[in-house]
């Protein structure tokens, strides 16, 4: 595992385009695997200056994400789709029909699963794995006591989580209760892995997912046994790696 330390957010958005933009010039047909939520969009917007410099070509790349929001269209803005679409697929020169995100509107969620599954083995796997990680370990919508071997399956969002979302909605009832997200399993199968965070909100998950025991509880301990992975992340998220003398 290779940790680099940015200053702050933007240091961290630079680091990790560095590091995504080096896989897409080493393998312009590669499979990046994508995720959502504020720690990426620093990123994702690093990417599209130097699309726009004409430093980066994604004619030839696809991307698998990480989850989305069972019941939610992806014309929803609060769908992961309308987020990955306005953050950054409408801005680069991608395929869209190769940009891969659980279907929402798939109300059966074995078959979701199991279309997302093969889509992820039809493109030949994941060459690069983005992955935010929350306040208690959780990677996409692994939450702590998900098993390890999972592929993607469908999980029921916490009361909190819930609660939280309903500021978007007009009524209670157009709140997601379920998302599709991969498991563990494919997250593992990517020959690479891209951990970004920060703030300090992330200190304590990262260094128990860093430098704690492997297990369930905190879903990104499982990173420990990839082969490959990197972590960009501030000072801040790094601050209790760095008082305990880790780093
Ligand atoms: P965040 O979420 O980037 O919005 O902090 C990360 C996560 O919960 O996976």
């Amino acid at each position: 595992m290779i940790i680099y330390a940015g200053k702050d957010y933007y240091d961290v958005s630079r680091k990790a385009a560095n590091i995504m933009s080096a896989q897409i010039i080493m393998k312009p047909r590669t499979v990046l695997g994508l995720a959502t939520g504020s720690t990426p969009v620093g990123m994702y917007r690093q990417l599209i200056e130097w699309y726009e410099k004409g430093d980066l070509d994604f004619s030839q790349v696809t991307t698998v994400n990480l989850d989305e929001y069972k019941g939610l269209s992806g014309n929803n803005n609060q769908s992961y789709r309308y987020f990955m679409n306005t953050n950054l697929f409408d801005h680069i020169n991608i395929d869209k029909s190769r940009t891969y995100v659980p279907n929402g509107l798939e109300e059966d969620s074995r078959k979701a699963c199991e279309d997302y599954n093969k889509i992820i083995r039809s493109v030949g796997g994941i060459d690069m794995q983005l992955l935010g990680i929350g306040g208690n370990g959780h990677i996409g919508f692994n939450e702590p006591g998900e098993a390890f071997e999972k592929e993607t399956h469908c999980v029921d969002l916490t009361e909190s989580t819930i609660k939280a979302n309903a500021r978007f909605f007009a009524s209670m009832d157009e709140v997601p209760k379920q998302a599709y997200t991969m498991g563990i399993k494919n997250i593992m199968s990517a020959k690479k892995i891209l951990l970004i965070a920060a703030g300090s909100a992330k200190a304590d998950a990262l260094y128990k997912s860093l430098y704690g025991p492997i297990t369930p509880n905190v879903p990104a301990s499982i990173l420990q046994l990839h082969q490959d992975v990197t972590v960009v992340a501030d000072e801040e998220s790094l601050s209790l790696i760095r008082e305990k003398g880790l780093l």
